[in-house]
């Protein structure tokens, strides 16, 4: 079996790397990859952009499954494309990626499946949306573009002035352009996020084991929002019978409104969730495998990646017989370029791969890296995702950072406290016990 994956990040590294391991595998492609896909596949020069050249390279090389990252191609209808050209790709059509694409889509649909996420308006006239602010009591807000907005579109508020201003600015200033010419206005909800992914093919849903990121730049959850600067998995605080009420509450309700809606859903469903004092609510949808989520939650599956993504790409979800994950839990670690997430510079050589790589049970994956003759150098904000496996949280976490302990360049940073609030009762807010795979 040939394989294409479409991507450049550490998540499109982690897909490369758990596809390439299948026996049914015969070449894993990456376009337009990293350095690190350059080792575990063959890079294809095209960007995830271009769906015309990804499809004829598709066509040309006879690809039997197109697996793809990243969210935008998703919502430009890359997997119509490739249906309409008679290819195998494993995605969400254009309308159904409306559930990233969206934000106001996804509210609608989740108030019309009653799933559980916070109060919401939509406003597309800056007057509307500050007449109906002024109107509430004061109180943190959250304000949200409705398009994508590369992962910036979404503005936590203390106040109902603040609000009013980052309403302002997306109606009145154009912010974020297109992407903020309607916008949501939301409550804020408190508690603690985790992400729950589901492999889904229209009616069939495969959860996968449970992660959970640490979206903030700094130690203690401070400092800027970022893509994720690292990840952990499984999630202990994600108990069997919450779980179980997330799959009845959550994913089985939007999976059928979305075949109600006629656009089912097929593909990965990755629910943001804060855990609240009511239980799950739903932050949002993405259409996609988490990153850097997808780098521990596939060091420990133990399925045949290219089998189950296949069938789900062939609407035969159904006659998996579940899937199969190493209870050992597994830790994420970004290492990321000076001034991330603001400017960074590029091109810096990476030193101490090769170290980090021969520790046992330690996977290096890249995510903003680049082959510059003999040397690897960095070329994007976040660097390298390094993933270990261990006994426990902390004995992966512990080696995890040591193989970080073996890399450097210029301006090298990473968070030290990956992973600790797994362990940490109280900011846990629940016992860290009974967490399931
Ligand atoms: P989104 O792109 O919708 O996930 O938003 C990005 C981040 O903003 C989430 O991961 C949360 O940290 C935060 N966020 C989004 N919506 C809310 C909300 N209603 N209450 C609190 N935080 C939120
Ligand atoms: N880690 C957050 C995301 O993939 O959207």
């Amino acid at each position: 079996m040939k394989i294409l994956v479409v991507g450049n990040g550490g998540r499109e590294h982690a897909l490369v790397w758990k596809l390439a391991q299948s026996p049914q595998v015969e070449t894993v492609y990456c376009a337009p990859g990293n350095a690190g896909t350059a080792i575990d596949g063959i890079n294809v020069p095209i960007p995830a952009s271009e769906i015309g050249p990804l499809r004829t390279f598709a066509t040309d090389n006879r690809i039997d499954l197109t697996v793809v990252g990243p969210e935008a191609p998703l919502v430009s209808g890359i997997v119509d494309e490739f249906h309409d050209a008679g290819l195998r790709i494993f995605g969400p059509s254009q309308q159904a990626a409306r559930l990233e694409g969206s934000k106001a889509f996804a509210k609608d649909i989740m108030r019309q499946a009653g799933v559980p996420t916070a109060d919401y308006r939509v406003f597309r006239r800056a007057e509307d949306a500050e007449a109906w602010i002024d109107s509430l009591d004061e109180g943190p807000l959250v304000v949200k573009a409705d398009g994508l907005a590369a992962g910036k579109g979404v503005i936590v508020c203390d106040s109902r002035a603040a609000a009013r201003q980052a309403a302002a600015d997306m109606l009145r200033s154009g912010r974020f352009g297109e992407a903020g010419r309607e916008i949501v206005v939301e409550e804020r909800l408190q508690g603690q996020e985790v992400s729950i992914l589901a492999i889904v093919d229209r009616e069939t849903i495969v959860p996968l084991a449970t992660s959970q990121d640490h979206k903030r730049a700094h130690d203690g959850d401070r400092g800027p929002n970022t893509g994720g600067m690292g990840a952990y998995s499984p999630a202990p605080i994600v108990t069997e019978s919450l779980m179980d009420e997330i799959v009845r509450r959550i994913l089985v309700p939007t999976v059928h409104e979305m075949r109600v809606q006629g656009c089912p859903f097929s593909g990965v469903l990755y629910a943001g969730l804060m855990l609240t004092q009511q239980g799950p609510q739903v932050l949002e949808y993405n259409v996609r495998f988490g990153d850097p989520e997808a780098q521990p939650v596939l060091m420990r599956l133990k399925s045949d990646l290219a089998q189950v993504l296949s069938l789900a790409a062939d609407g035969r979800l159904a006659e998996l017989e579940g899937l199969d994950w190493d209870p050992r839990p597994a830790v994420c670690v970004v290492m990321a370029s000076e001034g991330y997430p603001g400017d960074y510079c590029k091109g810096h050589v990476i030193e101490g791969l090769d170290k980090a790589a021969s520790r046992p049970l330690t996977k290096v994956f890249h995510a903003g890296t680049t082959e510059r003759g003999a040397d690897i150098v960095t070329s994007g904000g976040r660097v390298l995702g390094v993933t270990a496996m261990g006994d426990s949280i902390p004995d992966a976490k512990t080696a995890a950072l040591q193989a970080v302990g073996d890399i450097t360049w210029d301006g090298c940073w990473n968070r030290t406290d990956i992973a600790d609030r797994a362990t940490d009762p109280v900011s846990a807010g629940r016992p860290a016990s009974s967490g399931r795979g």
